[in-house]
């Protein structure tokens, strides 16, 4: 016996409308090769609209981006009928590109799902089976991670990893984390991210005490530096931590990876002093070398919690069987939309499954590529940039000595230009990329590389002003 709910979705007219509606969305994909000017006709309605939406929130949009609803891959059609190569992916989200036919027909499938969202108290068997997928995804390379809580953000992710370590480490109420992190914005993740404008006028929730991140300039004092840090803050406080907060790869801080050896060295004391270690993949997870970046790094038997989202289009927080919390401690209204999981189900299996990851993977392919052409810049244009920074398929580079004005206003040229990147770093002195690495293609790259040539030639030699 099967459920109506199975009946209706083997129904042959179920299928052939999908293959309809994706057939038609493929026809008009056709359409979008190549990035192209806002059309005439649409600019002042267009614009009107960011104005509008600027003062609805309260400020201005960074980019003038309201995109149409469609796309074709690494391309993304905005409103004003402009076509723009999406080279941050709504930072780090559209992994996949945009209108992906195999994210469209998850979709079609959630619609016709009888609720828009999943939550605690009603969920549908997709999320079993997601979890499933994550789990075994996390833990491939020989963690133990035994639970997974779905979430809707990043840093609802974070905050929920957080709330079941204290409650195990309890009365620890310290935590530690790297210099120039990003864990998120609510009012506890805002005391982990290392920034300070974004704390403002906010009290104080959490009590933070900062490691250096590795300084790849200086390899072997660095890490030390780090260590010596470490077991001061250890030793000021004895006993009142009750985790470390690991971001792998820095993310808005600016895209600075780490070496195994770094994490390790500062991962084996926390062991050794009973500190739980939570792992934000939130930026990294599908896109380092490996799923999540502390696979990459062979550092699986620290890992306590690992916490992601983004690319997942799901936030989730993983964890080992002995920080599984006391009933009441977890639960969400909405644990995500149902579109969301069906979509991550999808990405999960094509992240698996679609050789992104190795040495010789997708993912190092591309940053050999990318990086390589923003080498070339370098060198053709001394001086004009710095870099290439990141790793995998996060790349970064420093153009005008690090000058942020400039920064931002070549953000914006290039942009207008047809590519879509955003800055970085503690003082928004890099221009990062988050590759879309389920879409993007080698001819691309070579594109975008051009286009970002010519931008900084143009921006450079146009001053400071
Ligand atoms: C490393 C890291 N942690 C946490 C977050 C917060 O995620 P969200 O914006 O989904 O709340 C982000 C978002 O940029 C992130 O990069």
């Amino acid at each position: 016996m099967k459920t109506i709910a199975r009946d209706f979705a083997s129904d042959p007219r179920v299928a052939e409308a999908k293959t309809v509606l994706l057939e038609t969305l493929a026809e008009y994909q056709r359409g979008i090769t190549g990035i192209r000017p806002p059309l005439d006709e649409l600019r002042q309605s267009y614009g009107d609209m960011l104005k509008e939406f600027g003062e609805i929130r309260g400020a201005p949009l960074f980019f003038a981006y309201f995109g149409s609803g469609i796309g074709n891959g690494v391309f993304v059609e905005l409103a004003d009928g402009s076509v723009k190569y999406d080279f941050i992916s709504g930072i780090g989200v559209h992994h996949f590109g945009h209108s992906r036919p195999e994210l469209v027909a998850a979709g079609i499938d959630a619609a016709l799902s009888n609720t828009v969202m999943q939550g605690n108290l009603q969920q549908n068997p997709e999320s079993l089976e997601l979890s499933e997928m994550l789990l075994d995804a996390a833990n491939r390379k020989g963690a133990a991670l035994k639970h997974c809580f779905l979430s809707t953000s990043g840093a609802m992710a974070n905050e929920n990893a957080l709330k079941l370590i204290f409650q195990k480490k309890h009365p620890a109420n310290r935590l530690l984390a790297f210099e120039g992190c990003f864990a998120g914005r609510t009012l506890a993740l805002s005391h982990v991210t290392d920034k300070p404008a974004y704390r403002e006028g906010l009290p104080q929730t959490l009590s933070v005490d900062y490691v250096p991140f590795f300084d790849r300039t200086r390899p072997q004092e660095s890490t030390r530096l780090s260590v010596e840090h470490l077991k001061r803050h250890l030793a000021r406080y004895p006993g009142k931590h009750a985790a470390m907060v690991f971001e792998m790869v820095l993310g808005e801080g600016g895209f600075y990876p780490g070496p195994a050896e770094f994490f390790r060295a500062l991962m084996q004391i926390l062991r050794d002093y009973g500190i739980a270690i939570l792992i934000d993949e939130i930026q990294t997870f599908g896109r380092t070398t490996e799923i999540f970046a502390f696979q990459a790094l062979g550092l699986d038997e620290f890992v306590d919690t690992v916490t992601l989202g983004k690319s997942a289009q799901v936030c989730a927080t993983l964890f080992r069987a002995d920080f599984n919390p006391r009933p009441g401690l977890l639960s969400q209204t909405f644990t995500a939309s149902t579109s969301a999981i069906h979509a991550a189900r999808v990405i999960l299996r094509e992240l698996t499954e679609g050789g992104y990851f190795g040495a010789s993977g997708k993912i190092a392919r591309l940053n050999e590529h990318f990086t390589t052409r923003l080498k070339e810049i370098e060198a053709r244009n001394p001086g004009l940039i710095r870099g290439p920074f990141g790793t995998g398929a996060m790349i970064a580079f420093t153009p005008f000595g690090g000058n942020p004005e400039k920064v931002k206003r070549f953000v914006h040229k290039l942009f207008d230009a047809g590519v879509i990147s955003f800055y970085a770093g503690p003082d928004l002195s890099r221009v990062r990329f988050l590759l879309p690495v389920g879409a993007v293609t080698i001819d691309d790259l070579d594109a975008v590389a051009g286009i970002v040539e010519k931008t900084l030639k143009a921006v450079g030699d146009s001053g400071t002003e």
